[in-house]
């Protein structure tokens, strides 16, 4: 009977310190959002340059909603800084970072055999009850999940750039994640104050499986000249009230990142394998190409050196 109610739908295991792996916008994001909720945070990647990266990313973020919020008073918002940075810690010791973690978040680099070596390391070094989730955005979780014994305790947790601003996380679970597991991490988004909605383990899931194939019909669009980059943002904003155009929007989440998707799934994504939907584009390789990667580059489809 015990084990019956240890399982029940809705019962959770609390998460108090969390280990994220992965220092980049999506990483320091994350490790922002679960200070700002109290728990206890490491964040991690493998030289001092790139946490120094992600501290100065959090720090930003942080002055920005502390100016907001303590408009008139500098103390109030030096403190409120202060609070959540002596929440978060930081370390370059690999699988070592995540000995007192209840939950392990992966945001490093979109490569299934990094991924997994990470994930070998941790099911060793981490304790029994250590839940791990990966925050990608284009794999199968299964077959990071793969590389552990712990496929029970493992399952995505899918942030959406900018972190602290955007309210959704997709919480994925495969067919061996427990209930206990995937209520906990129902309930983390919750006290993160995010609102989660839950996935099966399928190509893109919910927001990228209908976002990717619209970015793209937009590219095809410009690419057999019927409209202006400017006027398919213009019209997607002020007829669809999206708050950026298609093209802003690939800029913003990377040229690289989007073609690195359509060609992943267009090669073997479950269903979508082959379909025109992701199939690739020659103004999006050329773009690429060319190191021309959208906002953090300087350029993408747009051109932000000159603004
Ligand atoms: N930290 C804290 N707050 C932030 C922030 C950050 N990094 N970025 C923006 N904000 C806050 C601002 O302070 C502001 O708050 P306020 O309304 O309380 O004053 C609010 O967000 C709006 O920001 P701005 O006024 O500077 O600018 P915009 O109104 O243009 O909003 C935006 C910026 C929130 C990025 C908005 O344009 C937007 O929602 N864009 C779409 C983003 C999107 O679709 N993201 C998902 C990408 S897909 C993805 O991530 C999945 C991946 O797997 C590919």
């Amino acid at each position: 009977a015990a084990a019956t109610l240890a399982t029940a739908a809705g019962d959770v295991q609390p998460i108090k310190n969390v280990t994220v792996f992965g220092s980049g916008l999506m990483g320091a994001g994350i490790v922002q959002v679960s200070a700002q909720a109290g728990c206890q945070v490491t964040m991690v990647d493998v030289t001092p340059e790139a946490l120094a990266k992600g501290e100065k990313i959090i720090l930003s973020s942080l002055k920005r909603t502390a100016k907001k919020k303590y408009a008139e008073d500098a103390a109030g918002a030096q403190s409120f800084v202060d609070q959540i940075m002596a929440n978060i810690h930081q370390s370059t010791e690999g699988a070592q970072a995540a000995t007192k973690a209840d939950l392990v978040v992966e945001a490093i680099v979109e490569n299934l055999t990094v991924k997994q070596k990470l994930f070998a390391a941790l099911d060793e070094a981490a304790p029994k009850h250590t839940i791990f989730a990966s925050n990608t955005s284009s794999l199968k979780i299964a077959d990071i999940a793969e590389a552990t014994q712990r496929r029970d305790r493992f399952a995505g947790l899918h942030f959406f750039n900018p972190v602290p601003q955007m309210k959704l996380v997709e919480v994925i679970r495969t067919r061996d994640t427990s209930d206990v597991v995937f209520n906990s991490l129902l309930q983390f988004c919750r006290d993160l104050k995010k609102a989660p909605v839950s996935c099966k383990d399928t190509p893109g899931f919910i927001v990228n499986r209908l976002l990717v194939p619209y970015l793209m019909e937009a590219v095809r669009i410009v690419e057999r000249g019927e409209a202006s980059i400017a006027d398919v943002d213009t019209a997607m904003k002020l007829g669809a009230g999206y708050p950026m155009g298609p093209f802003e929007l690939a800029d913003f989440v990377g040229l690289d990142t989007v073609k690195f998707i359509i060609d992943g799934w267009y090669t073997n994504g479950d269903g979508l394998k082959g379909k025109e939907l992701v199939a690739p584009s020659k103004l999006l390789n050329d773009l690429v190409t060319a190191g021309k990667l959208g906002r953090k580059s300087g350029e993408g489809f747009y051109n932000y050196a000159q603004k």
